[in-house]
């Protein structure tokens, strides 16, 4: 465990003790004010290593940065945050620490009310008001965009996002999760899966689904978006089309692992404007068996990712690549990212062409039915959008994640 790690573990630890004390005495007690202020010191030691720390509780899982704490597994305080709408924590700034015991009465003040709540059957996730400025900021996951940046004809009329956190955790976390792959050959499994329940979350932080989507502003940061992208929208329609919560879940780090073989395939062919030569695309083209091998490498029990990556630009009628020697039916996975990779990919802005509209993506893809796409795959894709764009919220990434 890195230093910076340990001194996350122990002011979690320590917030957690603070929490637990104050919640046996009453308001106004010195006791409350003693547990507050040593839990605060803690958090100095790490703002010290770590000016502007940040936490996700998701599930019994706790993600500090890009990475899962192993050490905090089942710390019974992931749950409890999360229950009362803090999936995220972040510290963008020194904190001061009244503005900390504020925070720590406001979570307690939660937690409380969340078990009458639970008896009242009130909901539960409910949007967090601001109180005013202060450097914690602390909510549901989701999706942050500025109106202004928002293409028109996706700006969603009934998305009240203004409790709602970015994604640039989850971009950041992508990044890492594919510098690991490089460096390492093996695939930070935890916290892939943690990115996806994150981007799980961010669907159904609303009473209704919604698809966080990001916007590409720099060309390289298409490897980390498209990830996403393909992620969000392959849990989308696998929940679209009934799968368990199981699968979609499989599905979603599916999505999110499809194209991990580009990480073997040079960056100035990836990114090249012009046409490719003959052995660039063999390069390019080698995306899907490199990546099926890595992910196989990195633990068995990704078979369904496996064969994603392999399969994912198999057309339905046979076309496509990599070349087999034999002809077989793509696994429904498979299927359902291909549909789900086209309209990501024809949607964004490449070095070669401008970003398509959705409505002639959607037409590209209801014309590939039955030749590129599976006939009920593509349909259910469509029938989807048609339901559930006006509750995509496009994104774009921050400076920070840039
Ligand atoms: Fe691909
Ligand atoms: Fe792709």
């Amino acid at each position: 465990m890195s230093d910076r790690t340990g001194l996350a573990v122990r002011f979690l630890t320590s917030m957690a003790q603070a929490l637990a004390t104050m919640s046996l005495y009453a308001e106004g007690h010195p006791a409350r004010a003693r547990a507050a202020v040593a839990s605060f010191d803690t958090l100095l030691d790490l703002q010290r290593a770590d000016p502007r720390p940040s936490f996700s509780f998701l599930g019994s899982d706790v993600v500090y940065g890009p990475q899962a704490i192993r050490g905090l597994t089942d710390w019974e305080w992931a749950t409890k945050l999360a229950n009362v709408g803090v999936q995220r924590l972040e510290f963008a700034d020194i904190v001061d620490r009244a503005a900390y015991v504020a925070f720590l009465e406001d979570v307690l003040a939660r937690v409380s009310a969340f078990s009458a709540i639970a008896v009242a059957n009130a909901p539960a996730n409910a949007p967090i008001p601001r109180t005013g400025p202060t450097a914690i900021r602390f909510g549901a996951v989701g999706v942050r965009g500025s109106n202004d940046q928002r293409p028109a004809e996706v700006a969603p009329t009934d998305v009240d996002d203004s409790a709602l956190m970015d994604l640039n955790v989850e971009v950041d976390a992508i990044q890492w999760v594919h510098e690991e792959v490089t460096s390492r050959d093996e695939i930070p499994l935890l916290e892939a899966e943690a990115i996806v329940r994150s981007l799980s979350v961010a669907m159904h932080g609303d009473s209704q689904m919604l698809l966080p989507l990001l916007t590409l502003k720099e060309f390289d940061q298409y490897t980390t978006t498209h990830a996403l992208n393909v992620s969000v929208l392959s849990m989308g329609l696998a929940e679209f089309m009934g799968l368990s919560p199981r699968e979609v879940r499989g599905y979603g780090v599916a999505g999110m692992l499809h194209d991990l073989g580009k990480v073997r395939v040079p960056k100035d062919i990836l990114t090249k404007p012009g046409k490719l030569t003959p052995e660039e695309w063999a390069l390019m083209r080698s995306h899907t068996v490199e990546g099926a091998r890595l992910i196989l490498q990195s633990d068995q029990n990704l078979d369904v990712a496996a064969l994603v990556a392999f399969e994912h630009h198999i057309m339905i009628n046979g076309g496509g690549y990599p070349d087999r020697h034999y002809r077989c039916d793509c696994h429904k996975a498979s299927t359902l990212v291909h549909v789900c990779d086209v309209y990501d990919a024809l949607r964004t802005k490449r070095p070669y062409r401008e970003a398509w509209e959705p409505a002639a993506t959607l037409q590209y893809i209801d014309r590939g039915i039955g030749t590129e796409f599976d006939p009920d795959v593509a349909k259910a894709f469509i029938a989807m959008m048609g339901k559930w764009e006006p509750r995509l919220a496009v994104a774009d990434l921050s400076q920070a994640a840039a």
